[in-house]
């Protein structure tokens, strides 16, 4: 195998797509796919989802403005909602071309949908501003999780969530390839 460079154009940071939720001033509920996500530590074991958004989008002024919001993972069932809410702002009215539920968070005050499997609720902690990106760092406050899932079996199999990964374009996954200390044990040459 030869690698070639071809310049900084395709960078990627590969992981689950998400669509973020929160409400806007009337109190309607805004989604949009933000797939810009990651996490970093204060300290101890305490996780901070960081999340970056670019430009005045509605997601960004709303996060801004309450501080709270919810993380939905998507799974290949949503990705015609995803696409939608992608492709249309909250600033030119609610998002209702395609149907879908949604229902008020746990513990913060921000909309979840229905459909997704896996939910993170999220309060802001702090904020950089970077050219024409904001980026958060959150506080997480509850996570959901479809019943039917068992993750304290495993951790998180993401198979059984079935998401879209996002690459720029839109993948599934392949098999569950077992977790870390199953495929090389400390001290083996
Ligand atoms: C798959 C996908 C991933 C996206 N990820 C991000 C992202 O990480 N950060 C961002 O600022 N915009 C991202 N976008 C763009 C927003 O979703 C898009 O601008 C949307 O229309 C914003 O809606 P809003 O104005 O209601 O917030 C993404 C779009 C798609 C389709």
């Amino acid at each position: 195998m030869k690698r070639i460079s071809i310049g900084p154009k395709h960078e990627m940071i590969v992981q689950p797509a998400f669509i973020i939720g929160a409400y806007s001033e009337d109190k309607s509920p805004d989604f949009a796919p933000i797939t810009w996500v990651s996490k970093t530590c204060e300290e101890g074991d305490e996780n901070l989802i960081v999340i970056s958004m670019y430009g005045e989008k509605k997601t960004r002024l709303n996060v801004q403005r309450t501080g709270q919001f919810s993380i939905n993972l998507v799974s290949t069932s949503m990705l015609a909602l995803m696409d939608y809410f992608g492709q249309t702002s909250g600033h030119d009215g609610v998002k209702d071309g395609m149907t879908y539920t949604y229902k008020k968070a746990v513990c913060v005050d921000a909309p979840t949908l229905d459909e997704s499997r896996w939910v993170c609720e999220c309060e802001v902690l702090s904020s950089v501003v970077t050219g024409q990106s904001e980026t958060f760092f959150c506080r997480v406050k509850n996570v959901q999780v479809d019943e039917r899932i068992d993750i304290d079996a495993r951790g998180i199999d993401l198979t059984q969530f079935d998401p879209v990964i996002y690459s720029g374009n839109y993948h599934s996954i392949g098999e569950y390839l077992g977790g870390i200390g199953d495929h090389y044990h400390v001290g083996e040459k």
